[in-house]
C-alpha cells in the first residue's frame, strides 16, 4: 500500500480484540452499531457526543486521557497528520471500545491550494470543475488527517451585506442545488478511498436571511418560502449522500435552529429520512441561553437533543448535563443511543474503524500538486464575470507597448484569498502584478495609488496617474479585502471602499482606456465605477492563481465566460432584490418610472403612477442574475417546444438555437426559466430551471434542448407540495433578464 499501513492496522485490531466489525452492507454495519452502543456506558455515549476544539484540554494528557476513556468524539481544528494519526492510534488502541475520531475543520474553498470563494465558484455555473475543485480540497486536507470538514455552506441569501455571501452560491435554490449535489460529490469522493472526507450541509437552515444582513440575526421564513427556497439546497445534499449536517445560530420564526424541532426532526430525519448526523455550530446550542430560548446549559442542552442535535460543536452542555437528564427522565436514553448511532453510522461510512494510519508522504506529494494549481487557474478563470466591454477594450494585446496597473489588489497575496482560508499560505499566491510583470515586463508600469481598500488618503494618486499616462491602457484592480466579508463581516454600505472610486475619477481623466478589475467577496453597489470604466471583470476573490487567471482573461488567451450567480444593486437601499420575485398587483414598467430629480418642485401631485418602484432606484437591479460578457457574441435564435401540452407523466422538450456570431471560441452558459402563470399561492415571475455550458466556434451553431417534466413545476403552497394545472411561460436566454420566450400549458 502506498500511503498506508494497513496490514499493520488490521493485526493491530486484531490483536486489540478488534473492538468492531465493519461490514459493507447496511444491514450488517447497523447491527454492529447497535452491539456496540449495547456494550457502551452512558458516559462514554455521552463522550461520542462532544466535538472538542484544539486548547479545550488544559494540556496534550489531559487531551490524550479523553480520548483514551472515551471521553470526547471528535476534533475541531487539532492540526498535524502526526498528531492527528496518534490520536488516532490512541483511540482505535488504547480506548475501551476502539472508537475512531472525527477530525474537522472548515476546509470551505481548498486547503493549501485554494480555489476562488464559492461565491466565485458558483460563477462558474461549472458544476463539474466544482466538483474536481472540492474533491482536491479533500485530498489536500485528508492528507493532514482531517476527515469531516465544514462545508458546503448552501445557505440562500438575498443579501450583499451579509458577509456570509462570499461562502454562498448566491441567491437561487436550483443553482445551489446543483452546486450542492456537485460539492457533497468532491468532498467525499468514494468513500471507501482513503481521501474521502465526509461532508457537511450547513447552516440548517435559513441562516441567509439574517435581518438586515446583520451576521446571526432573526430570521423569519414563511414555510412556502422556506421549503421552496432555502430547504432545497439541504434536499439536494442530502439525496447526494451527505454524511453530515450542521444545524444553524440563527433563531428561525422563534424557535433557534439548534433546537428547532421542525426543521431538524419534522423535516430532516421524518420527511428526508436523513440518517447521518447533526453537529451545532459553534457554541449554538449554549447560545439559545441567549437568544432567550433555552434557561441555562441543561436546558439548552435538553433542547437540542430532543430535536435532533447529535454532536455539540466548542461548547459543554451536552458532556455537562445529558447524564443527569438521562437520570431524571426528562431524556430517554434510547434518544441518547439514537444519537449516537447516528454519529457512529459516520464514522463507520468513512471506513474509519478500519482506516490505516496516515504515512507523511502523501501530504508531499499532494499539497500544491501542479494539477492543483492548475485547477484553480482554471476554475478561477471560469469564474471571472465580465459585466462591461465596451467597444472591445478586452482583450488587450500582449505586444501593448505599456500597460498601467494600479491598485493594491493588483499585488494583495493574501486577501486574493478570500474569506476562509486556514490554511492558505499567502507566500504560495500568484498575484496579478507578479504574472503581468512576467509577460509584459518593462512594459508595465506599476503604482499602487491606494494602499489599501478603506485608505482614504490621496497622496498615491499622483505616481498612479503619472503611471497611467506613461502607459497605453490602465488596470485598475480595486475590490475589498477578504476580511471585509465573511462570517461576521457584514457591511451596511456596500459601495466602494476608500477613495477607489476617487482614483478611478482621476485615471479617467487621462483619457486613456481602463479595465477595472474587481476582487470582492460580494456583489459591490459599483453603478458609478460601471459607468467610468470601459471595461469591468468581476473577478470576487480569486484564489491562489489569481494572477494567472486574470492575465489569461485580459490578454484573451481565454474569453470570460462566467455569468452572475446574484443579482448586483444599484445601492444597499434596493435589497433585496433578487430575480425571482413576485410581480405584486402593481409591478412598474420603465416607462412608469419617474426620477426624484425630475419631480417638479412644487409638485402637488398625490402619486407617481402608483406602481412599486424606488423613484431614486426605478425598478431595475444594476445587473441581473445570470448575466455575464463574452469576447464573442452569442445568438438565441429558433425556441421550440417539444409540444404546448404538457401533460402529467409526461415530458417536453424545449429547445433553442445558440450561434457564436463573433469570432473568439468560447463558452456559453445558456439558461432556461419558467413562469407558472397562475397558482394556489403567488409564484415568481421567473425560476430557473436548467442550465447548459456549451462549447462553440466563431460561426458554428448548436441546439440546446432542456427537458420539462410536470415534476419540475412543483412548489410547496402552504399546506402540500402540489403540481397545478395550468399556463406556464418558458425562457431559453443568456441571463434571467433576456431570452426567447414561450408558451406551454399543463394539462
Ligand atoms: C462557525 C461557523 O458558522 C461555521 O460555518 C464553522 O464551520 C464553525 N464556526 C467551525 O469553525
Amino acid at each position: 500500500m502506498k500511503y498506508f499501513h494497513s496490514i499493520l492496522l488490521l493485526s493491530l485490531l486484531i490483536f486489540s480484540g478488534c473492538k468492531i466489525k465493519t461490514g459493507k452492507d447496511t444491514d450488517s454495519s447497523e447491527q454492529n452499531i447497535q452491539e456496540l452502543i449495547s456494550k457502551m456506558t452512558l458516559a462514554e455515549k455521552i463522550g461520542q457526543m462532544y466535538q472538542a476544539f484544539d486548547g479545550f484540554y488544559p494540556n496534550d494528557e489531559a487531551l490524550k486521557n479523553a480520548v483514551r476513556e472515551g471521553k470526547v468524539g471528535s476534533f475541531l481544528n487539532v492540526q498535524g497528520a502526526d498528531r492527528i494519526n496518534e490520536l488516532q492510534r490512541i483511540a482505535l488502541e488504547e480506548s475501551k471500545h476502539g472508537i475512531p475520531l472525527l477530525f474537522g475543520r472548515d476546509v470551505i474553498h481548498g486547503y493549501r491550494t485554494i480555489f476562488p470563494i464559492p461565491l466565485g465558484m458558483a460563477s462558474s455555473w461549472d458544476t463539474s470543475l466544482v466538483e474536481k475543485a472540492m474533491r482536491i480540497s479533500s485530498v489536500e486536507a485528508a492528507s493532514m488527517g482531517i476527515n469531516w470538514t465544514f462545508a458546503p455552506m448552501i445557505d440562500i441569501t438575498w443579501d450583499p451585506r451579509w458577509g456570509r455571501i462570499a461562502e454562498s452560491c448566491g441567491e437561487d435554490p436550483f443553482l445551489t442545488s446543483q452546486f450542492a449535489t456537485a460539492m457533497v460529490k468532491g468532498i467525499q469522493g468514494n468513500l471507501d478511498d482513503p481521501t474521502a472526507v465526509a461532508a457537511c450541509a450547513k447552516h440548517f437552515v435559513g441562516y441567509g436571511m439574517a435581518e438586515a444582513g446583520r451576521d446571526y440575526n432573526t430570521t423569519y421564513i414563511p414555510e412556502p418560502l422556506l421549503r421552496n427556497v432555502h430547504l432545497k439546497p439541504f434536499k439536494a445534499a442530502k439525496a447526494a449522500g451527505a454524511l453530515t449536517f450542521m444545524s444553524a445560530f440563527n433563531d428561525l420564526n422563534g424557535v433557534p435552529t439548534s433546537g428547532n424541532e421542525f426543521t431538524l426532526k419534522t423535516i430532516l430525519r421524518d420527511e428526508w429520512n436523513f440518517k447521518g448526523m447533526v453537529v451545532s455550530d459553534w457554541a449554538s446550542v449554549e447560545e439559545m441561553i441567549t437568544h432567550g430560548y433555552a434557561a441555562n446549559r441543561k436546558d439548552a442542552a435538553e433542547k437540542a437533543v430532543s430535536a435532533g442535535v447529535d454532536m455539540e460543536m466548542s461548547t459543554t452542555s451536552f458532556i455537562d448535563y445529558l447524564k443527569i437528564l438521562v437520570e431524571e427522565g426528562k431524556i430517554s436514553e434510547k434518544l441518547i443511543n439514537n444519537r449516537v448511532a447516528n454519529i457512529l453510522r459516520v464514522k463507520m461510512s468513512l471506513g474509519l474503524f478500519t482506516k490505516p494510519f496516515l504515512d507523511g508522504k502523501m501530504a508531499k506529494d499532494t499539497i500544491l500538486a501542479k494539477s492543483h494549481l492548475n485547477l484553480s487557474r482554471e476554475l478561477a478563470r471560469n469564474s471571472m464575470v465580465l459585466l462591461k466591454n465596451n467597444n472591445q477594450t478586452l482583450p488587450l494585446s500582449k505586444d501593448i507597448r505599456s500597460l498601467a496597473v494600479i491598485g493594491s489588489f493588483a499585488d494583495a497575496p493574501h486577501d486574493q484569498m478570500g474569506t476562509w482560508v486556514f490554511d492558505g499560505n499567502s507566500d504560495d499566491s500568484e498575484t496579478p502584478r507578479t504574472t503581468i510583470n512576467k509577460i509584459l515586463g518593462k512594459r508595465m508600469n506599476f503604482a499602487l495609488g491606494v494602499e489599501y481598500s478603506r485608505d482614504k488618503s490621496t497622496v498615491g494618486f499622483n505616481k498612479a496617474i503619472d503611471a497611467a499616462r506613461k502607459s497605453e491602457a490602465i488596470v485598475y484592480f480595486v475590490g475589498e479585502e477578504s476580511i471585509l466579508s465573511g462570517e461576521s463581516n457584514s457591511r451596511g454600505i456596500i459601495d466602494l471602499p476608500g477613495v477607489q472610486k476617487e482614483l478611478l475619477i482621476e485615471l479617467k481623466k487621462t483619457g486613456k482606456r481602463i479595465i477595472l478589475v474587481v476582487m470582492a467577496g460580494r456583489p459591490l453597489a459599483i453603478a458609478d465605477e460601471l459607468e467610468l470604466a470601459d471595461a469591468v471583470l468581476y473577478a470576487w476573490h480569486p484564489g491562489t492563481m489569481a494572477g494567472p487567471a486574470v492575465a489569461d482573461l485580459i490578454f484573451g488567451d481565454y474569453s470570460p465566460t462566467a455569468k452572475l450567480p446574484v443579482t448586483f444593486v444599484k445601492g444597499a437601499g434596493q435589497i433585496p432584490f433578487y430575480y425571482y420575485r413576485k410581480n405584486t398587483g402593481r409591478p412598474a414598467a420603465n416607462s412608469d418610472f419617474t426620477y426624484i430629480d425630475d419631480i417638479p418642485r412644487n409638485s402637488k401631485q398625490l402619486s407617481l403612477g402608483f406602481k412599486s418602484m424606488h423613484i431614486d432606484y426605478g425598478i431595475e437591479p444594476l445587473l441581473p442574475f445570470g448575466y455575464g460578457l463574452s469576447y464573442t457574441k452569442f445568438q438565441y435564435t429558433n425556441l421550440q417546444l417539444s409540444d404546448t401540452i404538457l401533460n402529467f407523466n409526461e415530458s417536453i422538450i424545449v429547445s433553442a438555437n445558440i450561434s457564436n456570431v463573433g469570432n473568439f471560441e468560447t463558452d456559453e452558459i445558456v439558461q432556461m426559466y419558467v413562469r407558472d402563470k397562475v397558482g394556489s399561492i403567488t409564484r415568481p415571475i421567473k425560476e430557473l430551471k436548467g442550465f447548459n455550458k456549451i462549447h462553440v466556434k466563431p460561426g458554428d451553431n448548436m441546439k440546446v434542448d432542456f427537458e420539462i417534466k410536470p415534476a419540475d413545476l412543483e412548489f410547496f403552497n402552504g399546506k402540500d407540495y402540489v403540481i397545478e394545472p395550468g399556463n406556464f411561460e418558458v425562457w431559453i436566454g443568456p441571463n434571467s433578464a433576456e431570452g426567447l420566450k414561450a408558451k406551454f400549458v399543463l394539462k
